[in-house]
């Protein structure tokens, strides 16, 4: 069986089983809500699939007014796409943006978005660096750390970014984990912030990632421009009716909370129970975790849980992290969670 190389991306299950074998993995590596989709989102895909012969509507009047309840925003101010990387990928394209800013450790993709238009990047620390660039990427709650920054906090260096000039992106694809939900966005905001921009996805939450669907919300100046960026026909029309019969289900977000809640204090718990690992507290639906045991690296780990089947994700490439120390694992379902534990005390010698 080959070593892995590079670290796997979150949720590669086709490369997992070229490296480890193919079986069936349980995948830590990719942070999707452990209660799956809602059901209706099932419904919705199997009564109509026939609809793929015609083109997804490229106005998305409906979707767009779901959102804009949703996040509290106008319709006006909502750009959905496919996926929120794909949005992710239109924003260094804005004009004027010349240098963006990444407070390291954090989602890759904000520095393969700017590579790809070849504007130049800086890692930061710390957020207080807003006047060395045009556009400071947040990832709150952030991936990998779980790391929570509070609203009023975003709201403060919206402020400070709308007086130099620069543009603030949130990325809040995790935020309807966290256990204040809703009420720690910053999408509200956007009508007193010109120059901030709030990124969605709802992948996570209703566990869609092979489906896609992601929504910008901003301005409705700056959506106009991000508009043109933008290919046809991002969303398509599954994406479409699976995001609307969701995003009204307001019982399935508060099981989504609670369930991730008690899951994420037992996961927590467990790990820090493990001698040779130190887990972060996190705020979102995974733990980043710090392999202590010099015998051990964040590689190795990697492997040797996924030569038995369970995906986590290797933090080796991660910008801003030293060596190869750290993976990150999702938070699942009890029975999952008591497996990772397990095969984590077999490998490292079990509690301290
Ligand atoms: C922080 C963060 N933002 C955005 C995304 C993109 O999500 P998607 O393109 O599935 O909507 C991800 C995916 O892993 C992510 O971790």
């Amino acid at each position: 069986m080959g070593r892995s190389t590079a670290p796997l991306h979150g949720g590669d299950l086709r490369r997992a089983a070229a490296v480890y074998g193919p079986r069936e993995f349980i995948d830590f590596s990719a942070n999707i809500n452990l209660l799956g989709p809602p059901p209706q989102v099932w419904q919705v895909l199997s009564e109509n699939l026939k609809d793929v012969v015609h083109y997804p509507d490229p106005h998305l009047e409906g979707l767009k007014a779901d959102l804009a309840s949703f996040l509290q925003v106008d319709s006006a101010c909502i750009l959905p796409g496919n996926g929120g990387a794909e949005l992710i990928y239109l924003l260094p394209r804005l004009e004027g943006v010349r240098q963006v800013l990444i407070p390291a450790p954090t989602f890759a993709e904000y520095a393969e978005a700017a590579q790809a238009c070849k504007v130049p990047i800086r890692y930061c620390p710390d957020l207080d660096h807003l006047e060395q660039g045009d556009m400071l990427f947040l990832c709150n709650p952030n991936n990998p750390t779980g790391k929570l920054t509070p609203k009023e906090q975003v709201w403060q260096l919206a402020q400070r970014a709308d007086k130099q000039g620069a543009l603030l992106v949130v990325d809040e694809a995790f935020i309807d984990f966290t256990p204040e939900g809703r009420a720690a966005s910053a999408a509200p905001l956007v009508k007193d912030c010109e120059r901030l921009i709030v990124l969605y996805s709802l992948t996570k939450l209703f566990a869609i990632p092979g489906l896609r669907l992601g929504c910008l919300v901003a301005s409705r100046t700056l959506i106009d421009v991000l508009r043109q960026l933008q290919p046809p026909w991002s969303v398509n029309c599954l994406a479409e009716l699976a995001g609307r019969a969701a995003l009204g289900d307001e019982s399935f977000r508060e099981r989504t909370r609670k369930a991730t809640a008690e899951e994420r204090e037992f996961l927590y718990q467990g790990l820090l129970a493990q001698q040779g690992l130190t887990p972060y507290p996190s705020a979102a639906n995974f733990i980043f975790v710090a392999i202590d045991d010099p015998s051990w690296t964040g590689t190795t780990v990697t492997d040797a849980l996924g030569r038995r089947g369970i995906l986590v994700r290797n933090c080796a490439n991660f910008e801003g992290l030293e060596g190869d120390r750290h993976i990150r694992v999702a938070v699942r379902t009890r029975q999952e969670n008591e497996r990772l534990l397990r095969e984590l005390a077999d490998l490292l010698g079990g509690s301290r």
